[in-house]
C-alpha cells in the first residue's frame, strides 16, 4: 500500500483524457501530494475493478464514460445532487469503509457558465439537447437557478418526456422532440447530446436562438465541435464547449478528496493555450 493517496479515472475509452493532467496540476498548485491516473475500464469490468481498487487503498475514483449510472449504483450512500440525478462521477472512502457517490457534473458546468463567463440563468429560457446520463446530471442545478423554463429535446421523444417528467416537482420543464422547437427561443442552449463525437449535430430549426444568446457544447475538442459551430453560425453572443466543465468538476471532486479548492483560472488557461 502506497504512503501517497491514490486516485484516478475510469471510463472506456479513456487513452484521451484530462483529468489526470487536470488533478496533477492541481495537486502541484495546492502542495497536495497525490497518485492520479486513468485506468480503462469497461462497464462490464467496473464492479471488480472498483472493489480493487478501493480493496487496494485508493482513496476516491473519477467515473465516466460508460460507468456514471454503475457508479451510482456501487455508492453504498449518496448526495442529494447525486440521488437525483441517478448517475455518479465522484466515488470517495469514507473514514467508516463506506464509499460515497457524488456528482459534480452540475456545479461544474453552473461555475463555468455564471463565474467563469458571467451567464445569468435567472427568468432565462433554456434548452438542453439530449436526453442521456450527461443530461440528468445537469438539469437539477439549472432548475435551482430560477431559470423561466427549461426544454429538454430529444432525438427518441420519449426519453425526454421521461426525463422530464422526473423533475416537474423541482421547476417548469418539459420533454419534446427536435421538430416541437420550430417556432421556440432560448437565452442559451446546451448540447448535451454525444452527437459531437460523431461530428454531427441535432436536426434544429432557425431562429432557435434569441439575440445575445449563448450556446455551450458540453463536448470539447482541440477544434470547435460542431454545435461551436452551429452556434457561430446562428450568432450566439457567447459560444463555449465543455473544458472549462471538466475542469470545475475536477476542482470540485478535488475539493471534496482533499478539503482544498484549486485555482481553476490557472489551469482552464494552461489547457487554452495547449490547444491553441
Ligand atoms: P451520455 O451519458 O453521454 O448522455 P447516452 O446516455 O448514450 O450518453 O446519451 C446520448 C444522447 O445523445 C442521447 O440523448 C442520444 O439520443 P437518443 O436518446 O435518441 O439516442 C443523443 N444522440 C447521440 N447521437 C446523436 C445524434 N447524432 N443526433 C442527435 N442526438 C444524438
Amino acid at each position: 500500500m502506497s504512503l501517497i493517496d491514490h486516485y484516478a479515472v475510469f471510463g472506456s475509452p479513456i487513452k484521451h483524457s484530462k483529468s489526470p493532467r487536470i488533478h496533477k496540476l492541481f495537486a502541484k498548485q495546492t502542495q497536495q501530494a497525490i497518485i492520479y491516473d486513468a485506468q480503462e475500464v469497461s462497464a462490464e469490468q467496473f464492479n471488480y475493478s472498483t472493489s480493487n481498487f478501493f480493496k487496494q487503498g485508493g482513496k476516491g475514483l473519477n467515473c465516466t464514460l460508460p460507468l456514471k449510472e454503475l457508479a451510482w449504483g456501487y455508492a453504498d450512500i449518496k448526495t442529494e445532487r447525486a440521488e437525483l440525478s441517478k448517475a455518479v462521477n465522484t466515488l470517495t472512502l469514507q473514514s467508516d469503509g463506506s464509499i460515497l457517490g457524488d456528482n459534480t457534473d452540475g456545479v461544474g458546468l453552473l461555475t463555468d457558465l455564471m463565474k467563469n463567463h458571467e451567464v445569468n440563468l435567472a427568468n432565462a429560457n433554456v434548452l438542453i439537447l439530449g436526453a442521456g446520463g450527461a443530461s440528468r446530471g445537469i438539469i437539477l442545478p439549472i432548475l435551482e437557478q430560477n431559470v423561466a423554463s427549461l426544454v429538454i429535446a430529444n432525438r427518441t421523444v420519449d426519453k425526454a418526456i421521461h426525463l422530464a417528467n422526473e423533475f416537474t416537482l423541482k421547476g417548469t420543464i418539459k420533454g419534446c422532440g427536435f421538430n416541437d422547437l420550430t417556432n421556440q427561443q432560448f437565452n442559451l442552449i446546451i448540447n448535451a447530446t454525444s452527437s459531437s463525437l460523431s461530428n454531427d449535430t441535432p436536426p434544429l430549426p432557425e431562429h432557435l436562438l434569441y439575440k445575445n444568446g449563448v450556446c455551450y457544447d458540453l463536448a470539447y475538442g482541440n477544434e470547435p465541435t460542431t454545435f461551436v459551430r452551429w452556434g457561430q453560425k446562428n450568432r450566439a453572443l457567447k459560444n463555449l464547449d465543455g473544458l472549462g466543465m471538466l475542469v470545475e468538476q475536477a476542482a470540485e471532486a478535488f475539493f471534496i478528496w482533499r478539503g482544498v479548492r484549486p485555482n481553476t483560472q490557472e489551469v482552464i488557461a494552461l489547457l487554452n493555450t495547449e490547444r491553441g
